[in-house]
This record gives C-alpha cells, structure tokens and sequence, in this order.
C-alpha cells in the first residue's frame, strides 16, 4: 500500500481531504506523516485528531535551502513515504530535493496553469479580469509551478467576486480534483511523457 507524505504551511484543508479519502478508501493509501516548515499551523492539530503523525521542520532554523530540503526528505524516508503531496507548502523545494522525488512529488495550485503560477493565484486573477479560473493538479518539476498536468477543474469568476469568494469556489475543486489525482497515482494509471500526464485504463 501507498503511503503520502504531506507537506502543509497553514489552515490543511487540502491535506484533510486528501486524509479523508484515504480513511475513506476513495484512496488506496495511507498517510504516513504530515509535515510542516510552520509551528502552528492549524492542519497539524487536525491531523493530530485524525491519528496522523505529525512533525515540524522550521525552515529558520537552517541555514540553506538545501540543509532545509534535506531535513525534509530525510523526515519523508523515514515514514517511508512513496508519494509527496504539496498542500499549500508556501517554501520553495530546491532542485536536489525535486530530483530525489521525481515523479512521485505533486502540488495543487488555485488557478489553471500556466496562467498565474506563484502567489496570491486568485488575486492575480482578478487583476487580471478573466472571466474563468480553476485549480490544478500537477507533478512538481525544478520550475515553479511548471510540471506536467495531472488534473484541471474550471470555475466561473463572478462580476462581483472577491478574493474570497472566488478562493472559496476554487477550494470546492482543488477538495474533488487532488484525491482523485492522488487515487490515479497510487492506483499506478499515470504515466507521465514529456509535458504529458497520461491516464490509462484500469
Ligand atoms: C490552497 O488554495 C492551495 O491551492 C494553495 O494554498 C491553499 C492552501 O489551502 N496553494 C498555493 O497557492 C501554492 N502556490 P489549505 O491549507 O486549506 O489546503
């Protein structure tokens, strides 16, 4: 059986789901840790209260990237990790880190990648006055937000939305959209070809 690995920064709610579906079985496996550069990250108590082990690794008290990442991956390995799953992980993974994991790391992003890669996906677009955004599952390569596309999920923008409306109509997705990526994954039906996510049959 799969084990995830999830990495979070702050509420969780993407890591929830993701727990969830997996106690659930909509997901063939098991969580093996939730892991967190932040000390009070309110996810870490709810995965505290779903029986999952937790642990914080604060990118402060490194003095590099790379001593950060290799503090992370070593955590990963030991829980025997076969899956890392991004849930709003705001820190950058270096290099060495994304190719120890390669092919077996993903990230959700709020917003239909290429457009708006980065931070604050929902206000950029706002800003930007598109009239459809969505969120993205995607295999995390050494570019930001770049890797091959697993899964997309579109949803209207609204004349009158604000960040918070439409990060809300966005989260609705990301919560259907990253188990069941995480559930093609595990279930061994990705096969990733180039720029190219290829979902074969059962
Ligand atoms: C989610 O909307 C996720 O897509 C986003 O942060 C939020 C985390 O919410 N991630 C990024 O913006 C990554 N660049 P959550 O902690 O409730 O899952």
């Amino acid at each position: 059986m799969s084990t995830l690995g999830i990495l979070i920064s702050g509420r969780g709610s993407n890591m929830m789901a993701l727990a969830d579906a997996c106690a659930e079985g909509r997901i063939r496996a098991r969580v093996g840790l939730v892991l967190s550069n932040v000390a009070g990250a309110p996810g870490l108590a709810e995965a505290g209260r779903r029986g999952i082990e937790t642990l914080v690794i604060d990118h402060r008290a490194s003095r590099t990237r790379d001593e950060h990442d290799g503090k992370v991956a070593q955590a990963l390995r030991e829980s025997r990790v076969t899956l890392v799953c991004l849930a709003g992980y705001m820190r950058l993974l270096g290099p060495g880190f994304v190719k120890a994991f390669e092919g077996r790391l993903m990230n959700i992003h709020p917003s239909l990648l290429p457009a708006f890669p980065g931070l604050d996906a929902q206000r950029q677009a706002l800003e930007h006055g598109v009239k459809v955004s969505g969120a993205t599952v995607h295999y995390v390569n050494e570019s930001l937000d770049a890797g091959p596309i697993i899964l997309q999920a579109a949803v209207p923008v609204e004349p009158d939305d604000t960040e918070e409306t439409l990060s809300a109509r966005i989260l609705e997705q990301e919560h259907r959209i990253y188990p069941e990526a995480v559930s093609l994954h595990v279930d061994n039906r990705l096969r990733i070809e180039g720029r190219q996510v290829r979902v074969t049959g059962r």
